[in-house]
């Protein structure tokens, strides 16, 4: 993996920049392919509509925060640097999670039930079928007092880990040291700020996220059993658990 991860660096195919606003499409895309507990949505069924999916997992961090969001750029066509570049992959995230959650309330939900109601019944019944369940089991998280401090545990988003972050690369990306890079650039911000923590969800069938994590000192979160809610209704039939990771600053 060093090998690799030094030749694509040191060739200079690829960089990490902050975001801005023209990168979202190829945000929509990265998310897409990599959004099924780090593996693509292709061809499972789910949420066909991939811009749907990105306005709830992805682009209202860009949106709410864009200075403390990167992405990774690498060239459309090595063979031909007039094609430009694109995103390869992202950190989306933000220093304030609890005001970010208040943002998508006022500003995405009303635009993902637009959404839902206008185009997606109709065009993409699965991704109406998935919203809803999405909706209804956050809903049942909050209601189960999921973001809570319980004992041994600390509230996310709370005074000890405000911040919350995600990550992405395409699949062809994965293992070239963009990951790392990405998150140095994200922590560097978040230094800045003063922020103490930072706080992210992922599942156990999250198998390259894990270790990934691990290396770079998060830690799971939680009393005995350090469990988020089970995200399994949610991604029906792929039963999974939900781990809430934590790293101080
Ligand atoms: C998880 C992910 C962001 C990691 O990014 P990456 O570019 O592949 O990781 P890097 O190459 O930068 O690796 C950084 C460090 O983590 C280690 N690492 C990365 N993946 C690893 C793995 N599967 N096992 C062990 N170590 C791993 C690397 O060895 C490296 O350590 P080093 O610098 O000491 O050599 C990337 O694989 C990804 O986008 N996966 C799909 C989407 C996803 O699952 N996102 C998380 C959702 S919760």
């Amino acid at each position: 993996m060093a090998g690799a991860r030094e030749g694509a660096l040191e060739a200079g195919l690829a960089r990490v920049v902050p975001y801005e606003g023209r990168f979202a499409p190829d945000l929509v895309e990265i998310c897409w392919r990599t959004g099924l507990m780090g593996e693509s949505l292709e061809g499972s069924g789910r949420f066909e509509d991939r811009r749907l999916f990105a306005m709830l997992f992805c682009l209202p961090y860009a949106s709410f925060e864009p200075e403390s969001c990167f992405v990774a750029l690498a060239p459309r066509d090595p063979a031909r640097p007039e094609a430009g570049e694109r995103a390869v992959g992202y950190i989306v995230g933000s220093s304030r999670a609890a005001a970010q959650a208040r943002d998508f309330e006022r500003r995405w939900q009303p635009r993902i039930a637009a959404r839902l109601f206008l185009y997606d019944w109709w065009r993409h019944p699965e991704s109406f079928a998935q919203a809803l369940r999405f909706a209804r089991v956050a809903r049942a998280e909050e209601a189960a007092a999921a973001k809570e401090p319980g004992p041994g545990r600390p509230l996310l988003g709370g005074p000890e880990f405000p911040a919350l972050l995600h990550i992405n690369l395409l699949p062809e990306w994965q293992g070239r040291g963009l990951g790392g890079l990405l998150m140095a650039a994200f922590l560097g911000r978040l230094r800045e700020l003063g922020c103490p923590g930072v706080y992210l969800e992922t599942s156990d069938r999250n198998l390259k996220a894990l270790p990934f994590y691990r290396k770079l000192g998060f830690e799971e979160l939680g009393g005995a059993s350090g469990a988020a809610p089970e995200p399994g209704e949610f991604w029906a039939g792929l039963p999974a658990r939900g781990i809430a990771m934590g790293l101080r600053l």
